[in-house]
């Protein structure tokens, strides 16, 4: 080969060997085979040669060619090689390495309790049913026997929705559940009817501005409030224990006649004073009564063939009795330290 193929045949050989990507074979190739690369300059030259030093020098420049093309697909499948190799080193998976455990996550204690306490009305022979947040002011009040100008309806500090037509609040409270399920069917009614309420509330330690309730109905004949009394106590027992006491006081609900409260002996100190139940043995579970003639008139039931009762209890105040929550607003702070102490999810 002459001197000058034969430079060109080690500086080629030595720039491939310096080619470490796709990018820069490419390159390589365009600059020594491409149409304008060294050797088609050198084989333009030939013309200028007489036929037999052509036939030589063609000889030497197809040579050369073959051995730079054959340089080339050896470079080209090493470089392949190595580039599947590192690819293969990144992606690949260690399976001797343990596993991460997935977070697995649980019901918030509120649903829990909504739950819990379905199933011990279930077994009493109550259906859950479920009913709006956003609610007519006529079933949170009117037909309630709570009207325009009554002073109970400050009690609950409502929080209306703006509209021109007709009044509408986010329900204060489950009641008007109530008045949907009685003008929904005739009785025999036995309902209970667990969901968010909302008022216009400060927060505090025992205050939510929103929470849950859970509204409790039984219509038929000759209903009693020594049903009630039964039903009611039957309830705490299966929820905070068999040896718990239930005191009944008079309270007022406009409608509910005659309106009571119960209480049950404090579960912390069993009824002997703690802090909990500020010294006083007792702690108050519920607001109830005897369904009001009115509200029964109101949904059209016959108010002298049917009696019946409701109550109405806060659910985060069930779950901070039952698990000794000191403040409602961790409820809904977000934190899961807070909230997975109430174990795995029951689906
Ligand atoms: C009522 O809401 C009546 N509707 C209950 C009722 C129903 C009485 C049927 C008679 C017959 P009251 O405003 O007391 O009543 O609320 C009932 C329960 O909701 C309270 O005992 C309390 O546990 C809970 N509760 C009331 N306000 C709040 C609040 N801001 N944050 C958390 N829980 C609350």
């Amino acid at each position: 080969m002459s001197g000058i193929l034969s430079d060109l045949s080690r500086d080629a050989l030595s720039a491939l060997a310096q080619v470490t990507d796709e990018a820069g074979l490419a390159g390589w190739h365009r600059e020594m085979l491409g149409r304008k690369g060294s050797l088609t300059e050198a084989l333009k030259g030939l013309a200028e040669l007489d036929a037999d030093a052509r036939r030589a020098r063609g000889r030497e420049l197809n040579a050369l060619k073959q051995e730079l093309e054959v340089a080339f697909e050896s470079r080209q499948a090493a470089i392949q090689s190595e580039l599947l190799d590192s690819r293969l080193l990144a992606e690949s998976i260690d399976v001797s390495l343990p596993g991460r455990k997935p977070a697995v996550g649980s019901l918030h204690p509120i649903t829990s309790m909504i739950r819990e306490v379905s199933e011990i009305f279930a077994h009493l022979g109550f259906q859950t049913v479920e009913g709006p947040e956003v609610e007519l002011a006529e079933y949170s009040f009117d037909m309630l026997n709570i009207p325009k100008d009554h002073p109970a309806r400050d009690v609950w500090d409502t929080i209306f929705i703006d509209t021109d037509q007709v009044e509408i609040t986010l329900r204060p409270h489950t009641s008007p559940m109530q008045v949907r399920t009685m003008l929904q069917q005739e009785p025999p009614v036995r309902v209970v009817v667990p969901g968010r309420t909302y008022r216009y509330e400060a927060q505090d330690a025992t205050h939510e501005w929103h929470f849950h309730q859970i509204e409790g109905l039984a219509i038929d004949r000759a209903i009693t409030m020594t049903d009630l009394k039964g039903t009611l106590a039957e309830f705490a027992r299966q929820m905070f224990g068999a040896e718990r006491k239930v005191r009944f006081r008079c309270d007022f609900f406009p409608f509910v006649e005659p309106g009571v409260d119960m209480s049950i002996d404090c579960p912390f100190c069993g009824g002997r004073g703690c802090r909990t139940c500020k010294n006083s043995g007792w702690i108050e579970l519920l607001g109830a009564g005897m369904v009001h003639p009115n509200v029964l008139a109101n949904v059209g039931y016959d108010a002298d063939a049917y009696t019946g009762w409701a109550f109405g209890m806060g659910v985060e105040r069930l779950v901070m009795l039952k698990y000794n929550v000191q403040d409602i607003r961790q409820f809904y702070g977000n934190d899961l330290r807070f909230l997975s102490q109430f174990g795995r999810a029951r689906l």
